[in-house]
């Protein structure tokens, strides 16, 4: 048997890792993964332009389980490390576990936590996790009885995975009454929206707290503050997240500490006592109350664009770190994170979220790159003739770190202005309120 055990092969070459994904937040895995002084050999599929500048990229789908499983046996990976959720709902985790591959995400019994908002919901209640009051219905009439003891506001969510687009905060109890039609009767949805949550509002800011985790332990990875809607002074439709930043004033060390062991903790109790460990990264999305900090979600991996802003100021082996979470050796870690801050600034292609044009010229990346920013990719392709054009929603992520929040944003936003980038848009107020 080839010994994997403690990250580094014996003949002193990194352990060889097969990234899953091809957007921004793969890129900066494979940005981060890269600069390990254990120098790993990585592996992506799909991969996109900027992943290849690390890693050997293959052609497969991120969601092809039994592809991307054959390729890891057949490369002899160490690790396998799955970016999004889609892999991991299909069960990456348990035919990489079959196979005796150790790979950094949880299986899909585990990843029903991003997958089912009512599974959510019954494990945060039974390990006492705060978490906005719910009932959990499948019938118009009973929706319709619940919203009427609920009152407005009130948010009305479909069950399972909607792409941004199953989560409505009504202000209104025809609003939420149109909205369980929407779903329930139209199946606006699909069998998403076939079942739904219905839970108390909660106000307050949000932040989104990460977490390695290797089934019994959980270590703090970081705390950033996403940018979900669109347009500037957060107006406009949902999309996945228009920039980030870190480290989010509004979450200091110790309510960080308290949601790691109010929330993050006991959430991964529950799920070992119910026999789905839950490895690898816990996303926490909170709502800080005036209760204290509240779970509004879980998801099974790090954010996007999250993980660009987070990244760049780990202080650690990522490797490493990754590896113990899929081994079960996360006891006593304690990552940190460089002093000083970082903003993560999307630049999407127009029309996105609803409808983004394809194929349009991205200059050259050096006079961004000159500026001392990050340059990370999405939605990229490489042209027949080496040119890089766009080819999907969020095409870039430009980074910057520096001694604060305003100093990382100047870094970021410079590198957005040395961009030749015509058919792109972004957000001018990314963590503008906070720096
Ligand atoms: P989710 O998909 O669960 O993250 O919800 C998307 C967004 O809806 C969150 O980021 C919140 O802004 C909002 N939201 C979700 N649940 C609640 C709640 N119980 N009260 C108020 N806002 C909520
Ligand atoms: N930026 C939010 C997410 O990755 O789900």
């Amino acid at each position: 048997m080839r010994q994997v055990g403690f990250g580094a092969r014996s003949n002193g070459v990194g352990m060889k890792i097969l990234l899953v994904g091809g957007g921004g937040r793969e890129h900066a895995l494979a940005w981060a993964l890269a600069r390990s002084a254990s120098r790993p050999v990585l592996l992506a599929a799909p991969g996109n332009p900027g992943i290849a500048e690390h890693a050997d990229c293959h052609a497969l789908a991120a969601t092809d389980v039994a592809g991307l499983v054959a390729l890891a046996r057949a490369e002899s990976v160490d690790l396998v490390v799955p970016g999004p959720e889609a892999p991991l709902v299909a069960g990456l985790a348990d035919a990489c576990q079959a196979a005796g591959l150790a790979c950094c995400g949880p299986g899909a019994a585990a990843a029903q936590l991003e997958g089912s908002k009512s599974f959510t919901k019954e494990i945060a209640t039974a390990a006492g996790i705060p978490t906005a009051r719910y009932e959990s219905v499948e019938t118009e009439a009973a929706a319709l009885a619940c919203l009427r003891r609920f009152g407005a506001p009130v948010v009305v969510k479909a069950d399972g995975l909607a792409a941004g687009k199953g989560v409505v905060v009504a202000a209104t109890l025809a609003e939420a009454e149109a909205a369980v039609f929407a779903m329930l009767r139209d199946r606006s949805l699909g069998a998403a929206g076939q079942r739904l949550v219905i839970e108390e509002c909660l106000t307050g800011p949000e932040a989104s707290l990460f977490a390695l985790c290797d089934g019994e332990n959980a270590v703090l990875l970081g705390v950033a503050q996403d940018h979900k809607r669109a347009g500037e002074g957060d107006t406009g439709p949902n999309t996945g997240g228009m920039g980030a930043y870190t480290p989010v004033p509004v979450m200091p060390p110790a309510l960080t500490e308290l949601a790691m062991a109010r929330i993050v903790r006991p959430a991964l109790a529950e799920m070992a006592r119910r026999g789905m460990p839950f490895r690898g990264i816990l996303f926490a999305g909170l709502m800080l109350t005036e209760a204290g900090p509240k779970l509004i979600e879980f998801n099974v991996r790090l954010g996007d664009p999250e993980a660009q802003a987070l990244l760049p100021l780990l202080d650690a082996d990522l490797p490493d770190l990754l590896h113990r979470a899929a081994t079960a050796r996360v006891a006593g870690l304690a990552p940190r994170m460089r002093p000083g801050a970082s903003v993560a600034v999307v630049v999407a292609a127009r029309g996105y979220p609803a409808a983004p044009a394809t194929g349009f010229n991205i200059g050259d990346l050096e006079p961004a790159r000159a500026t001392g920013a990050l340059v990370f990719q999405a939605g990229t392709v490489r042209a027949a003739d080496g040119g890089l054009r766009s080819a999907g929603g969020r095409v870039l992520t430009l980074c910057g770190t520096g001694a604060d929040l305003a100093a990382a944003r100047g870094v970021a936003y410079a590198g957005v202005s040395a961009l030749r980038f015509p058919g792109g848009f972004w957000r001018r107020d990314i963590a503008a309120r906070v720096a």
